[in-house]
């Protein structure tokens, strides 16, 4: 079963996943698509705001898959492999993106695009952001964006581009489960046995990364024992 999208493109809204949760309330089929130029008020993860000025990619897809609330996260993981295959589409050959925990798509190390999947009632939301144009200037990471990294993009390429990619993702992971959608992502992401810091609320946990569990829950080996992480946000641990 291939998907078809109904895109749905605006000048201005205040969050593309907002847009499309009032869309699910009032019944919009699966594959509906709300893209927008700008956000006013776009969400990160943690409530946190998402930067979203004109010429970036902010997009977000109703999907209507019959699945447990318990493979939301994994959609995350679908979403990331979806997105940094877009990406990798859209730059110089020599130039690869690479993923880092849960969701983040990341070039140079630095972080090209955000995801944010929420699941609301029996249906899911997966909003994107990916910087096409513009990078947020003092975030408290490293940024990039496609044209920055020296790739030929415009948005709606960009966003041609991306829902292609997800047709493709979503058809092998209802087709094929999460198993080969977690080695996919693995292969891509920082290795096995990287150091890295979690921040989860006020706490923060530093561990050497030691792969996904099943369900895409981060596996850390910490001074006290292996840890498994399901929300946090993750960073490499000072030398
Ligand atoms: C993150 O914190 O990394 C996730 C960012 C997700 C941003 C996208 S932009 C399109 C969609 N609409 C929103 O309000 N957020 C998501």
């Amino acid at each position: 079963m291939s998907m078809t999208f109904n895109v749905q493109h605006h000048e201005r809204l205040d969050s593309t996943n907002d847009a499309v949760r009032q869309l699910a309330a009032a019944g919009a089929p699966h594959g509906t698509v709300v893209h927008a130029d700008e956000q006013t008020a776009g969400r990160g993860r943690f409530g946190r705001a998402w930067y979203s000025p004109p010429g970036n990619l902010y997009l977000s897809v109703l999907l209507r898959l019959d699945c447990p609330v318990s493979a939301t996260p994994e959609l995350g993981f679908v979403t990331a492999l979806t997105v940094a295959d877009a990406v990798d589409a859209l730059l110089p050959k020599q130039i690869k993106s690479t993923l880092k925990w849960p969701n983040d798509v990341l070039v140079d190390d630095g972080k090209i695009a955000g995801i944010l999947v929420e699941q609301v009632d029996a249906a899911q939301i997966i909003g994107v952001g990916l910087n096409v144009l513009e990078a947020p200037r003092n975030a408290p990471y490293k940024t990039a964006t496609l044209v920055g990294a020296g790739g030929i993009a415009t948005v709606d390429g960009a966003r041609d581009l991306l829902l292609e990619s997800l047709a493709k993702h979503l058809d092998a992971w209802l087709e094929h489960g999460f198993a080969p959608i977690r080695a996919a992502w693995l292969a891509r992401a920082h290795p096995i046995g990287t150091s890295l810091r979690a921040s989860i609320g006020g706490r923060t946990e530093e561990g050497l990364f030691a792969g996904l569990d099943e369900d895409g829950a981060m596996l850390l080996d910490t001074p006290d024992g292996r840890k498994r992480i399901v929300a946090a946000e993750v960073g490499g641990a000072p030398p």
